[in-house]
């Protein structure tokens, strides 16, 4: 898959409320050809984007997503006037605006399954002409073998902060494409393997130029940031 060198985290970084489709538009007119958001369940069971398990941060609700119905969810204000989107209409703004769209999937603890399901199969229904187009991840992997089962044409990146030891095994048994990881927890000898399996690394969240340049240097294919304003496609 061609991937874009950086990717606009939770929407539109720093720049707008996160995981919003505020943040998708900005993200797609300050130059991004890729952004990455998180999806998970509410309590009807609709794959909506937010990032905490709880309302409190970033919206201004209170109580567990999962245990919040769409009526009360959608009503809330996620960040100057902004709804919480559903997965649908952020999927669907990134198709219309040419947007490489990594999916990561988030399930509310103990929603594992029902998350992994409902994301895929909506997923493979909406890129199924352009499945190079998206990216679905997980720091979950169940979410990513669920994924393998029901959307087996997209792409899938598996998402650690820390790569452990035997990644390669999972990542084989995943048929995985690409390896998330932070930036600050990659070791040399996980790049020497990746390199010799020719796996694309992709660190999150890089906000400082000088961190940029480590770790293209290193040899890391594509980053997350917050910080729009400094990393538009072909700054670094
Ligand atoms: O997918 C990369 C990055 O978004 C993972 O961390 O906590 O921001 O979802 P987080
Ligand atoms: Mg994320």
């Amino acid at each position: 898959m061609r991937l874009p060198r950086w990717i606009a985290h939770r929407g539109g970084g720093a720049l707008a409320p996160e995981n919003t489709l505020a943040g998708i538009r900005l993200a797609a007119a300050m130059g991004f050809r890729a952004v990455e958001f998180d999806v998970m369940l509410s309590g009807d069971g609709t794959p909506v984007l937010i990032h905490d398990e709880t309302l409190e941060r970033t919206t201004n609700g209170h109580g567990r997503v999962c245990a919040t119905d769409d009526r009360s969810l959608f009503a809330l204000d996620a960040g100057q006037g902004e709804r919480i989107p559903t997965f649908g209409d952020a999927a669907r703004l990134c198709c219309e605006l040419g947007l490489l769209t990594n999916v990561e999937i988030k399930p509310a603890t103990g929603h594992e399954r029902e998350t992994a399901e409902t994301v895929a199969r909506l997923a493979a229904d909406i890129w199924r002409e352009t499945p190079d187009q998206v990216l679905i991840s997980s720091f979950v992997p169940e979410a990513l073998d669920i994924a393998l089962e029901l959307a087996p044409t997209l792409p899938r990146g598996l998402l650690f902060e820390r790569v452990p030891p035997a990644w390669a095994g999972l990542f084989r048994s995943l048929r995985a494409t690409t390896l998330h990881c932070h930036a600050d927890h990659l070791d040399d000898q996980v790049l020497r393997e990746a390199a010799a399996l020719g796996v694309p690394i992709v660190c999150y969240t890089v906000n400082e130029e000088a961190l940029a340049r480590r770790l293209i240097e290193r040899g890391v294919s594509a980053m997350f940031t917050d910080r729009l304003d400094r990393f538009t496609e072909g700054a670094i």
